[in-house]
């Protein structure tokens, strides 16, 4: 077996590598004490395909995808056999800067896309009237596609997104853990935006912020101070860059002046996304961290496994 034995094999994964979509939703949900709320919670996420065919066949253009991520904690008391190697709770980076990376509850989640909101509504609508009294909703957020997928601090976001069979090296376990080969490690995080503090910086100052020009979206060289770019390439001794998956999504509510960045990695190793993580909050060298969070706080932090489609299926009751 080699590293893509995904590929060749029956073992087929999640919709981790669904395209970019108009509309999303991130639902994040804790899953109450008792045996009999497991078990509710395992019959849903084992049969979470039937859901999303019963919506997704409506209108098959709107190509509605589920993936189901499944915490630490949960994954204990799912008492399976084995776990998957690098599975672990999000850990809080008290940051440099006055800036922390929180590390908030959930036990599942659900990262549903697709191009009509109301389909994804629809199918979050039925993934919650099945969970009843067995969860607790800790976050749900509506995402949406701005524009030439911007970000609402302006800029392009996901140019650098890793495609084809990169994707599948960067955000699939191959033969390295072979009972969850097909899975993928995924964080996620609710930023909230200062956007009239970030509106006082000049384009050039955002710019050198986020690593790359705002009009046109060029990748621009690092000055003194790594930028959001430089702090999240990540290269290992031997060399090797290592990337991730990304689809964050803005949502708001203007009237609320709740501005966000709803951001979601995924990757075949939860230490990138761990270590990009440091740089970010920590700095590199210590103190210099990423400028971004000067205008954007971390309010969650969470992370999850997203089993291949047949280990997510065995998990029935
Ligand atoms: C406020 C939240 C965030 C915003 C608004 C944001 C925005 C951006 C933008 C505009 C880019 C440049 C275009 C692109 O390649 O996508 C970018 C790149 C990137 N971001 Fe973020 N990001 C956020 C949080 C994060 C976090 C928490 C991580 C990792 C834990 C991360 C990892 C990356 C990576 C790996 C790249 C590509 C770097 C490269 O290879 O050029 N981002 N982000």
């Amino acid at each position: 077996m080699d590293d893509q034995t995904w590929a060749r094999t029956p073992i087929e994964p999640q919709s981790v590598n669904a395209p970019l979509s108009a509309a999303a939703i991130f639902l994040v949900v804790t899953v109450a004490a008792d045996e009999t709320s497991l078990a509710t919670a395992r019959d849903v996420v084992s049969d979470i395909g039937a859901l999303v065919r019963a919506v997704g066949f409506r209108d098959l253009g709107g190509r509605l995808s589920c993936n189901v991520g499944i915490g630490s904690a949960l994954w204990e008391r799912l008492g399976q056999p084995s776990r998957p190697r690098q599975l672990d709770r999000f850990h809080t980076i008290p940051g440099s800067g006055g800036h922390t990376a929180v590390s908030t509850p959930g036990d599942l989640l659900f990262h549903i896309r697709g191009e009509r909101l109301d389909q994804c509504f629809e199918l979050e609508r039925l993934i919650l009237a099945k969970l009843g009294d067995a969860v607790e909703v800790v976050d749900e957020t509506q995402g949406f596609r701005y524009f030439d997928s911007r970000d609402l601090l302006g800029f392009v976001d996901g140019t650098e997104n890793p495609t084809g069979q990169s994707m599948a090296e960067a955000a699939l376990i191959g033969d390295e853990d072979p009972d969850f080969t097909g899975g993928s490690y995924v964080v996620v995080q609710k930023y909230l935006h200062d956007l009239a503090a970030w509106g006082t910086l000049s384009t050039e100052q955002q710019e050198a912020i986020i690593g790359r020009t705002k009009a046109d979206n060029l990748e621009l060289d690092d000055g003194e101070r790594l930028s959001h770019k430089g702090l999240n390439t990540i290269v290992d001794e031997n060399g090797v860059e290592h990337d991730i998956l990304r689809d964050n999504m803005p949502f708001g509510r203007p009237g609320a002046k709740e501005f966000g960045t709803y951001f979601i990695g995924y990757s075949r190793d939860l230490w990138v996304i761990d270590h990009m993580l440091r740089r970010m909050f920590i700095g590199s060298p210590v103190g210099e961290y990423d400028r971004i969070l000067d205008f954007s706080k971390a309010v969650t932090g969470t992370t999850f496994f997203v089993p291949s489609n047949d280990v997510l299926e065995g998990l029935a009751p």
